[in-house]
């Protein structure tokens, strides 16, 4: 006869299912920020410019992206540019690591342009 499952291992698999979907919905743990900005300033901006102001791919700062969606640039950083230098990142960057790093972009902290 099979064992009914306990209430706390019941309730374990309904965090474990859950887990995610938070992880899609919240921005990413401090860790994961160092990570995603140690990869802005090394991987994008071998192409973008050490400051991200510029090189093979366009300037990234905040006054090159004025107009810009937070949506609209995540898009790019996620599925790349077909037919341009841009590549996808959607194999290494969640969708919602990518809206942090667009938010950023649009939003640097104080200080850079
Ligand atoms: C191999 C070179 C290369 C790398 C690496 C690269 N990019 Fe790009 N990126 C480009 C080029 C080239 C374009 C311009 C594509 C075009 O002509 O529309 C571009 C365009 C973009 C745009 C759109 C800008 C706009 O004005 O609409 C964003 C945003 C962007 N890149 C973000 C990133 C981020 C974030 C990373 C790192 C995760 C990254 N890129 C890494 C070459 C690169």
């Amino acid at each position: 006869m099979p064992t009914a499952l306990t209430l706390p291992t019941r309730l374990l698999c309904i965090l474990l299912a859950l887990l995610p979907c938070l992880s899609q919905a919240n921005p990413p743990s401090p860790e994961r920020q160092r990570i995603l900005t140690h990869l802005l300033r090394q991987e994008c901006g071998s192409c973008h410019g050490l400051k991200l102001d510029g090189g093979l791919g366009p300037a990234l700062t905040h006054s090159a992206l004025t107009g810009r969606t937070i949506e609209q640039l995540a898009h790019v950083i996620l599925q790349g540019r077909p037919g341009t230098a841009m590549p996808g990142w959607q194999a290494f960057i969640q969708p919602a690591e990518a809206l942090w790093l667009a938010d950023l972009l649009l939003n640097p902290p104080s200080g850079q342009p």
